[in-house]
């Protein structure tokens, strides 16, 4: 364990040992530890967690390597409220994101920083996104003062040593980020099982590439290498530099004869992502030969390879994936991930040391809550007390997917030949509709919405406009984003498709109309097909849909009345949803592409 800035084991980006020199003087840690990401050094950090009451070690025969969690009561999700973007402009930034001057900025985080490790360890922390050399990577290093965050990026990132050798070569680009829980220690103080402190701060500089997280011990507001990183400064890189970083899955259908098709799908968080990029397709299916490959969940990374077709590589080594909802039944390949060598975060905690959720199945008599209070069935019917926090997560290795893709560390990414649009809708959005071309799917992508609470049977829910699922995370003005999409078909020789799906219509009783999960394979594989050129399609106002027959129901009873139900498209709800467009288009007209303005203007006129 190096505990000093001078036995750092980089050895010629003197650069970067500048900045941990200047960093460790404003913070002021007690020491400095440089990662190594050895196994060791997770297993010594676990067990220091364990002893300051941070983390429990879950029952060993059960629950292998997976330890349990519980987060302050206050620090339970990503903070959106308190997510700045500073770019040196506000109109930069859009009016989606929040914007403070970056020179104000600095100085409010100048003053947060100093001293704010006291008494802690300072973690430097190097990390690849992507696999450790390829083209497509980036490297980062986080400061950070919380052995909950190394230990979670050693499972969602490349890190370590093989990352700091990295680094040393060519002096190779690296975005600093810093992170601090905001908690320091005085003399003698004894520390509490979760630090944090009430003031919260997520704030990235675009032009600069940095990122700096206070006040929050908690995923995507302290894993900088994921939301803040990944998403927020690489949609900045992308833009800049042709590429694509985008709130997508990444999956690899494999049809009977081995041909192997590669979709990204975007869906708004909490809309299914992790579940469809580990679908297992129906038995008859299964029977044929046809088998679904994962290769991310959350999170792609696509650039145009040397022949113009699109390529994509998951940045993530893992995956910090919704717990509550998922069971053997939803989502066998998740259990298996998570099976061993994961951190549970605000599940809860069963007498035999082991973990529960609501969704996953058979009730425990009793266990302890998310916040260690005595939790029974009894006491739930109640008062309606979760066990687990709605938004409690499992940290889990990628390579423990039974389905993940041989390709998924593909240094030169998988190639894309379909982009998938959906979010929740009870209503207007079909069950499965494929643009007419590339800049209408840009436009389906730009007016994509989400129903932010689940609505009440038979009611309709408040619906978001989250472009491309990326209103949280797109780190620039959201209608330079929708030029940038424009922009890059001109740089392809072959175009993806671009669908929308909705698992989600409802009938009149408020009942979903779709069974979803495995028999989404059956849209899938009209997907596939389209995407090849291999069936049909009928012409509607709002783009290609499957005739009935188009789609394999073996196995399943579904009438063809269902499915032009799921598949109507009601001329008055679309007309009012060309409205909710125009609401969002609005907030972004000075930056609006025409060709979004045009693609209205036709649909209106189809309509
Ligand atoms: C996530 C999210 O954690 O989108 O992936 O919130
Ligand atoms: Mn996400």
């Amino acid at each position: 364990m190096n505990t000093s800035a001078h036995s750092t084991p980089l050895s010629s980006n003197r650069h970067l040992l500048r900045w941990v020199e200047k960093m460790a003087a404003l913070c002021q840690p007690e020491t400095i530890h440089w990662v190594d990401g050895s196994q060791e050094e997770y297993d010594a950090l676990c067990a220091q967690m364990v002893a300051s009451g941070t983390a429990i070690k879950l029952n060993e025969k059960h629950w292998p390597g997976c330890h349990y969690v519980r987060s302050d009561p206050s620090d339970v999700a990503r903070v959106e409220d308190r997510t700045f973007i500073c770019s040196l402009s506000k109109d930069a930034a859009g009016p989606t994101n929040n914007w403070v001057n970056p020179f104000e900025m600095r100085k409010k985080l100048k003053s947060l920083f100093a001293g704010c490790m006291r008494g802690r360890t300072m973690y430097v922390l190097p990390y690849s996104m992507g696999p450790i050399g390829s083209p497509m990577s980036q490297l980062g290093v986080e400061l950070t003062d919380s052995p909950y965050v190394v230990t979670n990026m050693r499972i969602m990132a490349r890190i370590g040593l093989p990352v700091f050798k990295e680094i040393d070569k060519e002096e190779k680009r690296v975005v600093p980020c810093m992170h601090t829980v905001g908690a320091p220690l005085a003399p003698g103080q004894k520390d509490v099982p979760w630090p944090c402190n009430k003031e919260k701060y997520i704030v990235h500089f675009p032009e600069t590439r940095e990122i700096w997280s206070y006040g929050s011990g908690y995923g995507g507001n302290a894993l900088l290498g994921k939301k803040c990183f990944a998403l927020r400064i690489a949609s900045n890189m992308a833009r800049d530099e042709g590429w694509m970083a985008e709130h997508m899955l990444i999956l690899g259908v494999e049809d009977p004869h081995g041909e192997k098709t590669y979709v990204a799908a975007a869906f708004p968080s909490a809309c299914g992502k992790t579940n469809f990029a580990m679908l297992i397709p129906p038995t008859h299916f299964k029977r044929q030969g046809w088998k679904i490959w994962t290769v991310g969940d959350d999170i792609a990374w696509i650039k145009p390879d040397a022949n113009g077709r699109l390529r994509a590589i998951n940045p993530e080594a893992g995956f910090f994936g919704v717990a509550p909802g998922t069971s053997q039944s939803t989502n066998p390949n998740a259990m298996a991930a998570l099976a061993k060598n994961t951190i549970f975060t605000n599940v809860a905690l069963t007498p035999d040391g082991g973990v529960w959720w609501e969704g996953m199945g058979t009730q425990p008599a009793e266990c302890l809550d998310w916040q260690g209070k005595h939790w029974t069935p009894e006491i739930a019917l109640q008062t309606g007390a979760k066990a687990a926090h709605p938004n409690a997560r499992f940290t889990a290795p990628a390579s423990q997917c039974p389905t993940i893709d041989p390709a998924w560390e593909d240094p030169e990414g998988v190639p894309i030949s379909a982009i998938i649009f959906g979010g929740r809708r009870a209503t207007t959005m079909p069950l499965i509709y494929q643009a007419f071309n590339w800049s209408g799917g840009v436009y389906m992508g730009a007016t994509m919405g989400s129903e932010m609470t689940a609505a009440a049977a038979g009611t309709i829910g408040k619906v978001r406009r989250d472009p491309m699922a990326m209103l949280p995370f797109c780190g620039y003005h959201m209608g330079d984003y929708f030029r940038h999409w424009l922009k890059m078909q001109r740089t392809l020789s072959e175009t993806p498709r671009v669908f929308n799906v909705n698992w989600f219509r409802k009938d009149e009783k408020g009942q979903f109309i779709w069974p979803g999960f495995g028999d989404n394979m059956r849209i899938l594989k009209w997907i596939v097909e389209r995407s090849r050129g291999r069936t049909a399609a009928k012409e509607t106002p709002i783009g290609w849909q499957p005739h009935y027959e188009d789609i394999d129901w073996t196995g399943l009873d579904f009438s063809k009345e269902q499915f032009e139900q799921l598949q109507e498209v009601d001329r008055a709800a679309w007309r009012r949803e060309v409205i909710g467009h125009e609401e969002l288009f609005l907030d972004l007209h000075d930056h609006l592409p025409p060709e979004m303005i045009y693609e209205r203007e036709l649909l209106i006129c189809r309509l």
